[in-house]
């Protein structure tokens, strides 16, 4: 029996690999943009793999993501490494953002990143590969798949618009805290009679926009589904302010467009800020909402704040269901899915059926529809 008793990451070019041989070797990687969850989801992971298979099990950590995969950069992990992790925020993996594009092709560098990673699962006499990421890691984990490894995903982003999972891990924690700004925006709106602007991440789906926009209380929720009309916003903040409220709260999502951008393409739509000189939607729409209205407007972006800190109980738990169902996944040998919550049900998805795909806000769907009940405008 080989043994490697890791206490870094050894890298490829190193060649420094031994391995302990005629276990069950999990290999687990964390990938793009980190969130509250994750250390919790591989802790969850970890435990359940020790209670289903004892000793013949070895954890393998692959640092920062599919970069760590292409470059061999991994070591076994010891069991005492998921404890204490449960409440830590970020990775201790650590995570690198490794668009599908270049992976999945090969650039200027000549690199086959896709034989590399395989190579890498070879070397590494991988039993599987657990991928933690969001859609575009889902999107390369769909695609080792299809190259003969044993993947499975599991779904996290503050985003919440991975296809095939009501929720995902990252999503509830970042409410919380955006919650947070929106309420705090309130008390300093009211005092210097403002109108207040938070600018929420979310660049395709405008979910934690939403969800937060509700909680906080915001008077106008702007999200990419609902292109706005800078007309009807300007309508409601005007029509708040002439019934006697001193101050607006407007929720906007980082990825929100017009409905004149609505019909450019993105690129065209960027040419078109960067040649007004303001590229986000949030500061595009405070100036406009000030020389409408002649309210003092102000724009907050608590930006990678929302992705910081320690996971809420929510995402603490659930995270470790995920990260259990991972653990019998494997014990099942059932290869090629996605870890999800399933009509509140913890259950899994292909990854082929759901790589790829972006689970937006429906904008006649139930929250929305609530939302609009309550007076609140999506700009429309
Ligand atoms: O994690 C997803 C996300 O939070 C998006 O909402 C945001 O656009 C993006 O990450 C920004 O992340 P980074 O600065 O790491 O590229």
């Amino acid at each position: 029996m080989l043994t490697r008793a890791a206490s870094c990451f050894v890298s490829r070019n190193k060649k420094r690999t031994v391995y302990t041989m005629g276990k069950k070797r999990i290999g687990i990687l964390t990938s793009g943009g980190d969130c509250p969850g994750l250390n919790a989801t591989i802790r969850g992971v970890a435990r359940a793999c020790f209670d289903e298979f004892g000793d013949d099990v070895k954890i393998i950590g692959i640092q920062n993501g599919y970069y760590g995969l292409i470059n061999n950069i991994a070591r076994e992990m010891e069991p005492r490494e998921f404890s204490g992790i449960l409440t830590m925020g970020g990775t201790i993996l650590g995570t690198k953002r490794q668009p599908f594009k270049m992976i999945s092709s090969i650039g200027e560098d000549n690199i086959d990143k896709v034989k590399q990673m395989k190579d890498t699962y070879k070397e590494l006499k991988l039993d599987c590969l657990l991928t933690l990421g969001g859609n575009g890691t889902h999107k390369t984990a769909n695609l080792l798949s299809q190259e003969g490894l044993n993947v499975i995903g599991l779904p996290k982003t503050i985003d919440n618009d991975i296809y095939g999972t009501d929720v995902t891990f990252g999503f509830h924690t970042a409410v919380d805290i955006a919650t947070d700004v929106i309420d705090r925006l309130h008390t300093t709106a009211a005092s210097h009679s403002r109108i207040l602007m938070v600018e929420i991440m979310g660049n395709k789906a405008g979910w934690l926009t939403l969800y937060s926009g509700i909680a906080g209380g915001a008077d106008a929720i702007i999200i990419p589904e609902i292109p706005y009309d800078i007309d009807k916003i300007c309508q409601c903040l005007q029509k708040r302010s002439d019934s006697g409220h001193n101050f607006s709260i407007v929720a906007v999502a980082e990825g929100a467009f017009s409905k004149e951008e609505a019909k450019m393409k993105k690129k065209e739509r960027a040419k078109a800020r960067a040649d007004a000189g303001i590229t986000t939607a949030t500061a595009t729409i405070a100036q406009q909402i000030q020389a409408a209205t002649g309210i003092e407007t102000r724009v907050c972006v608590p930006g990678h704040m929302l992705r910081g800190g320690s996971p809420s109980a929510y995402d603490r738990i659930l995270a470790t269901r995920f990260g259990v169902r991972a653990a019998q996944l494997i014990a099942d040998k059932k290869y090629g899915y996605s870890v999800a919550m399933i009509k509140s049900e913890i259950g899994e998805n292909p990854l082929e059926e759901v790589a790829g795909k972006t689970k937006f806000v429906d904008p006649d769907g139930g929250y929305v529809q609530s939302a609009k009940a309550l007076g609140i405008s999506f700009g429309e």
